[in-house]
């Protein structure tokens, strides 16, 4: 798998902008790897993921790789990709082993299907507005017959957001029909709260 050449220069969203313009990186990093070193990570996006029993996973929007090398510990077979470069290269220095490919979710093209495609940490929230239907449509082509969709994203309330309905058409129009919800990654129900877990399957005919 390669990197796509044209997500070069490509920005992810005015959103993440905003997010990259308040965050320190290094600080950012420091953080998460501290807290993982003293095994004081919470692990609740792998063990929701790990739970399907899926024997590949794409870590769609992997950022720093946080899912991803956790997955990568349970001995799952992933793959990352991301459109931020500048993330990803905390990711290939904190585990050189995992594919980490550089690549817009709403065209890439990875030459490989998996069995579940994930997107932990509000991919859907933080990727262009327009880009919604068409990283749906890559998930579908990245998945196996009956592979999983799965993605926790906050339920926000602006013109831009994403609501459930939305992203249920989105995933509807590309043969997906919904089997789980939840409110968080440790399964309390969902009742309609401000986040959402959904987990789609990839019905034959996509
Ligand atoms: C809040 S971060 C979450 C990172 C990671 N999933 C986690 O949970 O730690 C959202 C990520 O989505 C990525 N992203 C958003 N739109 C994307 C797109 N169209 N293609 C690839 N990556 C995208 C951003 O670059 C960013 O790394």
């Amino acid at each position: 798998m390669t990197a796509d050449d044209d997500a070069a220069s490509e920005p992810v969203s005015e959103r993440w902008s905003q997010w990259r313009e308040g965050t320190d990186l290094e600080e950012y990093y420091s953080r998460w790897r501290r807290l993982q070193d003293a095994g004081q990570s919470p692990h609740g996006e792998a063990d929701f993921i790990e739970s399907f029993h899926p024997t590949s996973v794409l870590d769609a929007g992997c950022g720093m790789g946080r899912v991803a090398i956790e997955l990568a510990h349970r001995a799952i077979d992933v793959v990352g990709v991301d459109l931020d470069d500048d993330l990803l290269n905390f990711a290939r220095r904190s585990q050189p082993s995992i594919e980490w490919v550089h690549a817009n979710l709403a065209t890439m093209h990875l030459g490989r299907r998996f069995a579940m495609v994930a997107m932990p940490g509000n991919v859907m929230v933080f990727c262009r507005p327009s880009d919604r239907p068409e990283i749906v449509r890559t998930a579908a082509a990245h998945l196996e017959p009956g592979g999983l969709l799965v993605a926790g994203f906050d339920i926000e309330r602006h013109h831009d957001a994403l609501t459930l309905v939305a992203y249920d058409e989105h995933c509807s129009s590309h043969h997906f029909e919904l089997v789980e919800r939840w409110a968080t990654w440790d399964r309390e129900p969902y009742r309609g709260g401000a986040y959402a877990v959904s987990v789609h399957r990839l019905l034959n005919a996509g």
